[in-house]
């Protein structure tokens, strides 16, 4: 048992205590970002005339020391302390000496956590937001090579009316897009400094602490001692934005699994993205993005867990806020993963646009352009939607499309149906004159595209 404190204590902590309390195990992730705290704030002692230059050397240089070793494995993390924290500052002493009883001088481990967690979740906030870049890109390259690829759109995944591959795409690139932004605003709200805080009240020591907050590239100094100390709420923001990045993928996953069926196959996942069977010789599984469909649930749980954690604890730091790390870790872990993997997935995927196409054709996906040919022709829109219903069903009672239906047909149900009839149903047109902003109509996409393509050149 290494710990930090014990001089008012008169009892060893109880084994079993120890092993409750303490967070070496799932802290040490930070450790890079506990260092380079501990080494701005000793640069900021000595500007503040609290360390000499000389013990601020000593100590910068026995942290880098400490850092260098465990980054490239001769120093290992072990449990024998109790956190991260007490690892460095022990380990520091063992190799420099008294000075580094200096290290702590003004700090608690309160500000101190307070910063690991934070300094930890904003590089993972950009690793993160670089994955979805990436992402962000597959998309738009997609979205430029499909914009005449054809397919049925679907609401209660039934086939409603016909559009294109890209229009689909582009329904997630604006998912995406939003997922950016919604990182980048987290960002700007979280990039405050809370070290300089101490326990809860700050310190008597005259601490810079705007020179700590620049040495870390934050924006500032955080502004209350108290609410720095105990402030979760950018891990609660950007878990709720990874949640929703969750939620995205997850719904796209749920389309590329039925859409590599065999009832669909509209595209076929590459086999370097699927598995196979243990029985079953000729399956050929879509685990990838059922996988990714499935980790949304531990990140929603992350983020439920940290709600809850945060419920009811009153001012300032309580240990219950040990309990931030584990499962926020995971949830960081597990969106970097999925992102990079659902974007590896449809990269390679291979689209199959004539069975998209032909499944476009059938279904009546042309319905609602045979009513608005009708509204064009004098119809009232109500009328026009009676008629088309029992265009329909005439159709499949004969197993045939609208399409195929002969014009005395048509004109027996409504006089007001010409030969020019067929043009204003065929795919072509229904896609190709659906041309306002947001459309799937090609003028239309390709007006999106070109705001996408100022979008990433504005924001990534
Ligand atoms: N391991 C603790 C945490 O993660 C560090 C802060 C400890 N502070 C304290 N007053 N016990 O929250």
């Amino acid at each position: 048992m290494a710990q930090l404190w014990g001089g008012r204590f008169t009892k060893e902590t109880d084994q079993l205590v120890y092993n409750f309390n303490a967070s070496i195990n799932f802290d040490k992730k930070f450790y890079r970002q506990d260092m380079e705290g501990s080494m701005a704030h000793v640069k900021m002692l000595a500007a503040a005339g609290i360390l000499t230059e000389e013990e601020k050397d000593t100590i910068l240089a026995g942290i880098e020391g400490i850092l260098r070793d465990v980054e490239n494995g001769s120093l290992v993390i072990t449990e024998e302390y109790e956190d991260i924290h007490s690892f460095v500052e022990a380990t520091l002493i063992d190799r420099i000496g008294d000075a580094g009883k200096k290290l702590h001088t003004g700090r608690s481990r309160n500000d101190q956590v307070a910063l690991d967690m934070k300094l930890y979740s904003r590089d993972e906030l950009t690793a993160i937001r670089s994955e979805l870049k990436s992402l962000i890109l597959t998309c738009h390259d997609l979205m430029k090579k499909h914009i005449h690829t054809a397919m049925p759109g679907f609401t209660h995944l039934q086939k409603a009316q016909p559009l294109t591959l890209a229009h689909h795409i582009g329904a997630y690139m604006e998912m995406f897009k939003r997922d950016y932004g919604r990182l980048n605003d987290i960002y700007e709200r979280m990039n405050y400094c809370p070290l300089g805080s101490g326990a809860l009240a700050g310190t008597t020591y005259p601490l810079d602490r705007e020179m700590t907050a620049e040495l870390l590239g934050f924006y500032g100094p955080t502004l209350n001692s108290m609410d720095s100390v105990s402030d979760r709420d950018y891990v609660i923001e950007l878990l709720s934005a990874l949640s929703i990045i969750m939620m995205h993928l997850s719904r796209f996953c749920e389309e590329i699994i039925l859409w590599n069926s065999n009832e669909y196959r509209f595209l076929e996942i590459d086999d370097a993205y699927s598995t196979g069977s243990s029985i079953m010789p000729q399956k050929k599984n879509p685990d990838i993005a059922e996988l990714v469909r499935g980790k949304t649930g531990r990140v929603y749980g992350a983020l439920t867990s940290m709600l809850t954690t945060m419920k009811g604890l009153p001012l300032a730091y309580n240990k219950d806020m040990q309990e931030d790390k584990e499962l926020t870790f995971d949830a960081y872990d597990t969106v970097k993963g999925c992102l990079a993997l659902f974007n590896g997935m449809l990269k390679t995927i291979t689209f199959h646009p004539e069975i998209m196409e032909n499944s476009a054709k059938n279904g009546f996906t042309n319905a609602t352009d045979a009513a608005d040919y009708l509204v064009n022709h004098g119809v009232p829109f109500r009328d026009a939607h009676g008629i088309v219903g029992r265009l329909v069903l005439y159709c499949l009672e004969k197993n045939i499309s609208l399409d195929e239906m002969p014009l005395e047909e048509y004109r027996a149900i409504s006089p007001a149906f010409q030969e020019d009839i067929y043009e204003a149903i065929s795919l072509k047109t229904c896609i190709e004159k659906r041309n306002t902003i947001g459309a799937p109509g090609p003028e239309a996409m390709e007006k999106v595209i070109a705001i996408n393509e100022k979008w990433i050149k504005d924001n990534m």
